[in-house]
Order: C-alpha cells, then sequence, then structure tokens
C-alpha cells in the first residue's frame, strides 16, 4: 500500500482563502492514474481548513458559540475541498472515493480513538483510492478537534503496514532552514526518524503546528513503515518518479 499525504501547501495557497491550486490537482491525477499500486490519498485543510480554523479559534475544548459555528464552517469547507480533489482525480481518470474523516475516525484529546478501518482497506479492496482529509472531528474529551492530514497518515501506516509513505508539500523536502525564509537553506537528501525532532522547521502559525508537527509526527512512523519521501508536488514528474521508487526529495528511513 502507498500512503499519500497531499499536504494543504501543495494543493492550495495557503495565503490566499478558499484558493485551490490545479495543476498541482492535475498532477496528482496524472501520477496516481499511471501507477499500478493501491492507494490511500489523504490531504491537508490549507486554504480551506486553516483560516477557518484561526478565525473561530477552534484549538483546545470546543465550548463557545463562535467556535461551535468554526466547527460548523470547517465542516462545510473541507467537504468542499475533497470534492474539488476528487473531482479533479475523476477527470485525471483515478477513481477517487471520498470518506468523510469526522464520519470514519474521532479522537479522545485530539489523538484518534476509533477509525472504521475495515471501511477504507473495503474501498482499496474494490479498486478506488479512498480520500480522507485533515478535519474538525468528534473528540471525547474536548467536544471536536482537529485532526491533521499527518496523524491520519500515522494511524494508516500502523493500519497497513508494509506501506511506503509519500508526503507532498509546496517545497522539495526537509531544508536545514525554512527555505522561505533562508535563502541559504540545503535540502536534507537523507535523515532518519531519530534526527526529526533536532531538524529546524517552523510551525506556520497552523493549528496543526505546520512543519514542526509534521516532522514530530513524521518521527514517530519509524515502528511502522521502513521509509518515507518528502517531495514537492510542484516539480513535475516528482511524484510519479516517487512511486517508482526514485529518490527525489527527502527519504526518511530507520
Ligand atoms: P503542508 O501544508 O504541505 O502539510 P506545511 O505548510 O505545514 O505543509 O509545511 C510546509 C512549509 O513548511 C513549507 O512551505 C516551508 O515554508 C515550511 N518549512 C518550515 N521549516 C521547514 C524546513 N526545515 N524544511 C522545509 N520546509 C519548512
Ligand atoms: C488540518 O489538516 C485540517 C484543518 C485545518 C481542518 P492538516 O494539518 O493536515 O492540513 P495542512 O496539510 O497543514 O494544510
Amino acid at each position: 500500500m502507498i500512503l499519500i499525504k497531499a499536504g494543504g501547501s501543495a494543493i492550495t495557497d495557503k495565503k490566499v482563502p478558499f484558493s485551490i491550486k490545479d495543476e498541482a490537482l492535475a498532477e496528482l491525477a496524472a501520477a496516481l492514474r499511471d501507477t499500478e499500486e493501491d492507494v490511500v490519498l489523504c490531504h491537508g485543510g490549507g486554504s480551506f481548513g486553516h483560516p477557518l480554523a484561526a478565525r473561530y479559534d477552534v484549538c483546545g475544548a470546543i465550548t463557545s458559540k463562535t467556535q461551535r459555528e468554526g466547527v460548523a464552517r470547517i465542516n462545510v469547507a473541507m467537504r468542499t475541498l475533497s470534492n474539488r480533489v476528487c473531482e479533479a482525480l475523476n477527470e485525471g481518470g483515478v477513481n477517487a472515493f471520498a470518506l468523510q474523516t469526522s464520519a470514519v475516525m474521532t479522537t479522545r484529546e485530539g489523538i484518534i480513538d476509533w477509525s472504521n478501518d475495515d471501511l477504507i482497506r473495503q474501498t482499496v479492496q474494490k479498486g478506488f483510492v479512498p480520500v480522507l482529509y485533515g478535519d474538525a472531528v468528534h473528540d471525547a474529551a474536548l467536544s471536536f478537534s482537529i485532526l491533521s492530514g499527518d496523524q491520519i497518515m500515522l494511524h494508516l501506516a500502523r493500519t497497513f503496514p508494509g506501506s511506503r509513505a509519500i508526503f507532498l508539500t509546496d517545497v522539495g523536502g526537509i531544508y536545514t532552514t525554512d527555505p522561505k525564509e533562508d535563502a541559504d537553506a540545503q535540502r536534507i537528501d537523507h535523515v532518519t526518524f531519530g534526527r526529526l525532532p533536532f531538524i529546524e522547521a517552523g510551525g506556520s502559525g497552523d493549528v496543526t503546528g505546520g512543519m514542526r508537527g509534521k516532522l514530530n509526527e513524521i518521527a514517530r512512523f519509524g515502528d511502522a513503515v521502513e521509509m518515507v519521501d518528502i517531495i514537492g508536488l510542484g516539480e513535475p514528474g516528482a511524484l510519479a518518479r516517487t512511486l517508482r521508487g526514485e529518490h527525489v526529495g527527502t527519504r526518511i528511513t530507520r
């Protein structure tokens, strides 16, 4: 199984609310159409999820009327983004089948405590690409919480042993520092899971922690997968080459 996280930065412009990168979605569709592998796709909230989470303070316990309005708006926005992603995939020849994350996963204090893994598995077995996404989900302690696509990927990696995981973002991998802030930042071609916590990475101000949150999550993949690749979706052919096994961006191994 290949587990792919299309980061919000890869498929939307995080600086422009409700923007979509159509070319990136076409690139994703082309690469998925041409692979024989079983794939589970998960995408981030990007310009649909994060601005709403920030504006309505959807973070920690959901107790206020404003926060509940935020949860309701995120529920709609994420289904809209999921529809746009699935439409682009279907147009590009990939049979995508969306699974609304908040209907198949729940959390307790922000950590997944239930997931309908059988439905995900069945969707793959029937020849579809299940599409999950970071979402506002029911939480046993907090009422609702924002579940990141990165945490969903960790859950999938543990659920489907022997998988490969690929993270698509708007930069070509992990760099020594944020490449958008530092012109001298160098791409790190290879790193071990254990070294990830020591890499300098920004939080982007996102509720789910940006690149820092992503690296902290991926540091925990080592017990579930042999290898994680982080690559840029904007680089034409990069995903197709990674799916063929080539080392394109940053490769993380044990
Ligand atoms: P996504 O939305 O794709 O899941 P994020 O927006 O959370 O990803 O993180 C990607 C962003 O992280 C990049 O656009 C980059 O500017 C920033 N970043 C911060 N530190 C680093 C780093 N050390 N290496 C790569 N990118 C970094
Ligand atoms: C966040 O998911 C989901 C919402 C804000 C609703 P992610 O944390 O996986 O999103 P990206 O990839 O950073 O955009």
